[in-house]
């Protein structure tokens, strides 16, 4: 039986995609390397290190570890920047409801983000609050598909794994649900993220109890 939801952020519950572009493209133009929107979709629910060579390689550059350090701080800088600005209106649609609908049925929530900015956005989006656990790119070692941060959510909300619902929008989060031993519900396209129990649009496309019966 399902007691708690364990949710990705970036993309279940808000669209920092678009501000993560405006830095690493801000960066790749610095490194004149061509980078587009397209090229974007590639980093999603993908650690920010990861992110840096995924773009590196793009423009065919052999950088040092430091040298990849200094420019992975400098975007997030830019990045921190632009969601600082951030406002609750910037929550997607239907993600509120789904939470405060679920917590009227005593499902515990829990936060699963590869972001290490994870604790910022939720303050900006003021919905802290909500969350029973929050575990963030901050506190864990291993990155998705490996289910670590699936894992360590059900952990602290004192939940078994097969208690647990995951809401996820990249194809390697859903993995990471798959190999945790979870279910999941997909966000975004059944051609991505067929491995997902379940795919909807968005949040606003399902109720908690279709969500239980997945
Ligand atoms: C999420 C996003 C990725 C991002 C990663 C790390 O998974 O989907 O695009 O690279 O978090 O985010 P951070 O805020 O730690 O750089
Ligand atoms: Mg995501």
């Amino acid at each position: 039986m399902i007691k708690g939801f364990l949710f990705d952020l970036d993309g279940v519950i808000v669209d920092t995609a678009k501000y993560h572009f405006l830095a690493w493209k801000r960066l790749a133009d610095e490194l004149s390397i061509p980078f587009s929107e397209n090229d974007n979709e590639r980093l999603k629910g993908v650690s920010r290190m990861r992110s840096l060579d995924i773009i590196l390689e793009l423009g065919s550059l052999n950088l040092s570890e430091p040298v990849k350090e200094e420019l992975a701080s400098k975007k997030n800088a830019w990045y921190v920047e632009y969601i600082t600005n951030m406002t609750p209106d910037e929550i997607l649609p239907g993600a509120l409801e789904f939470i405060q609908q679920a917590k009227t049925k005593d499902i515990k929530i829990g936060l699963g983000s590869a972001s290490k900015n994870a604790m910022t956005i939720l303050e900006r989006l003021k919905i802290t609050n909500y969350f029973d656990a929050i575990i963030s790119g901050n506190e864990v070692s291993k990155a998705k598909p490996d289910p670590e941060v699936f894992l360590k959510g059900a952990e602290a909300l004192e939940l078994a794994p097969e208690e647990c619902l995951v809401f996820e929008d990249a194809k390697a989060g859903v993995e990471a649900a798959v190999n945790g031993r979870m279910k999941c519900v997909g966000i975004g396209s059944k051609d991505v993220l067929g491995a997902a129990d379940a795919v909807v649009e968005g949040l606003a496309a399902i109720s908690v109890t279709a969500a239980l019966n997945v």
